[in-house]
């Protein structure tokens, strides 16, 4: 199974003192020479972390798959526009979030949705959907035209009871499932770490796993070749 890095705490370390260092394009470098399969970042409005330097100069030096997370309003469409990374991923946005909250509400903001998918892959670039693990919103990507989705597990990662974990993971497998049949490429993540990724990497439809704070939060403390390569081993099957 294949890992994307995300290495937007990198950049959220760096903000904290407004400094050059930590430079995420190290960090994309290292998780690539460690095994990643691709590096993602997240754009946001706020430019809280990642800045469009940072995805300007990924674009040059990744040499695997570099994903853009994003929110799918016109100036962010122009943005990638012209720097043309290798995937977009659209994602909903509130300014004082934590991080990304759900998936994005594919049949709510159809046309919307349509249209910035059509915008961006006239530009090449590949589009992929942050969506919740619920067949309407996974049957809507394939609708819009979406030629991926992301199944956000955090509704798995968080459970606490043996119930809930199952009936969170059998969600994640029926959208697995329904995405493939639909021909979308099939991703995942949100929360997952080196204690929960098991059960999701036995899931066969799913390809690739988005991942970024346990990577990172090992990272600090056993360096990240280690803290990628351990992760990734985990993803063998
Ligand atoms: N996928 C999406 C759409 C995200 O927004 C994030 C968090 O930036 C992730 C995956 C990775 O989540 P985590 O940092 O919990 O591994």
């Amino acid at each position: 199974m294949k890992l994307s890095v995300n290495i937007d705490h990198i950049a959220t370390l760096r903000e904290a003192r407004k400094a050059k260092e930590p430079d995420p394009i190290f960090a994309a470098s290292i998780a690539e020479l460690a095994g990643a399969d691709g590096i993602t970042v997240h754009l946001r409005a706020d430019r809280r972390h990642i800045q469009e330097r940072d995805v300007e100069m990924l674009k040059e030096t990744v040499k695997t798959k570099l994903n853009v997370e994003m929110a799918a309003n016109l100036s962010m469409i122009e943005i990638m526009a012209s720097i043309q990374p290798f995937q977009v991923t659209l994602v909903p946005e509130k300014p004082n979030e934590v991080t990304t909250e759900g998936g994005l509400d594919v049949i709510l903001n159809e046309g919307a949705i349509r249209q910035a998918i059509s915008r961006l892959n006239s530009h090449n670039i590949k589009v992929s959907i942050f969506v919740d693990p619920q067949l309407d919103q996974i049957k809507a990507s394939h609708k819009v035209g979406a030629q991926a989705i992301e199944i956000n597990t955090n509704s798995y990662a968080i459970s606490k009871s043996e119930k809930t974990t199952k009936e969170a993971l059998k969600a994640v497998i029926d959208s697995a499932n329904l995405g493939r049949k639909l021909n979308l490429d099939v991703l995942a993540g949100h929360a997952l770490n080196y204690m929960n990724i098991k059960p999701i990497v036995k899931i066969e439809e799913i390809e690739e796993l988005n991942i970024g704070h346990s990577i990172i939060a090992r990272a600090v403390f056993c360096g990240l070749e280690s803290a990628v390569r351990e992760m990734k081993s985990l993803l063998e099957r």
